[in-house]
């Protein structure tokens, strides 16, 4: 890539996209983080896809799950934002501390995010980056009202709960 990689990010960082939070479920946990990378890839069918980042709790569960939850964050949403981009579900229970309702199998649905659709996994591809990207095919859909999205440029002041270069520890036994 020619230019500095700063450069890069800050011309994508100037799109301002809109946060959401994702959510989903295994037979065994629920998880859910911030996410800034995420897009509608098709329109017929319908496919929106969105990527996890390798380092994350909610990556390690949705490798196991079918079913998630995209839930578009509104401008008063900044605390949701900095619960679910700033803590870890390694660490703690993100739905402890927030309303949820069950969907299919158990998905958690934030009840205070009405902009939302639940979806399953159709694809889960890894060209070797330090995120996967899941498309979905979504299921439910909330109907359509006007809102005002919290944008990145809101949330810049988060510290992720997980850096994207980390990996889970621990490491096997056999590691050096
Ligand atoms: C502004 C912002 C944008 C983020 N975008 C993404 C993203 O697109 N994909 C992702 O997997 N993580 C993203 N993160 C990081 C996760 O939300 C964060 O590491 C979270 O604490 C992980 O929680 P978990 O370990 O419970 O999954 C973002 C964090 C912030 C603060």
């Amino acid at each position: 890539m020619s230019g500095e990689p700063d450069d890069f990010a800050e011309l994508i960082a100037s799109l301002d996209p809109a946060m959401a939070v994702v959510t989903t479920v295994s037979d065994r946990e629920r998880a859910g983080c911030l996410i800034g990378f995420h897009a509608q890839s098709s329109i017929d069918p319908a496919r929106y896809v969105v990527w996890l980042s390798k380092a994350n709790h909610t990556f390690r569960v949705g490798v196991h799950a079918r079913y998630f939850g995209v839930h578009f964050l509104g401008e008063g949403d900044l605390e949701l934002a900095r619960l679910f981009g700033t803590e870890s579900g390694d660490d703690v229970d993100k739905f402890g501390h927030r309303a949820w309702e069950p969907g299919p199998e158990g998905l958690p649905l934030l009840a205070e995010c009405t902009h939302r659709f639940t979806a399953t996994r159709v694809a889960l591809l890894d060209e070797g980056g330090d995120h996967v990207c899941l498309v979905l095919q979504p299921v439910e859909v909330a109907p359509a009202a006007p809102f005002r999205p919290l944008r990145l440029s809101r949330t810049t002041h988060l510290n992720p709960g997980h850096e994207s270069k980390e990996r889970p520890e621990p490491v096997t036994e056999r590691a050096p």
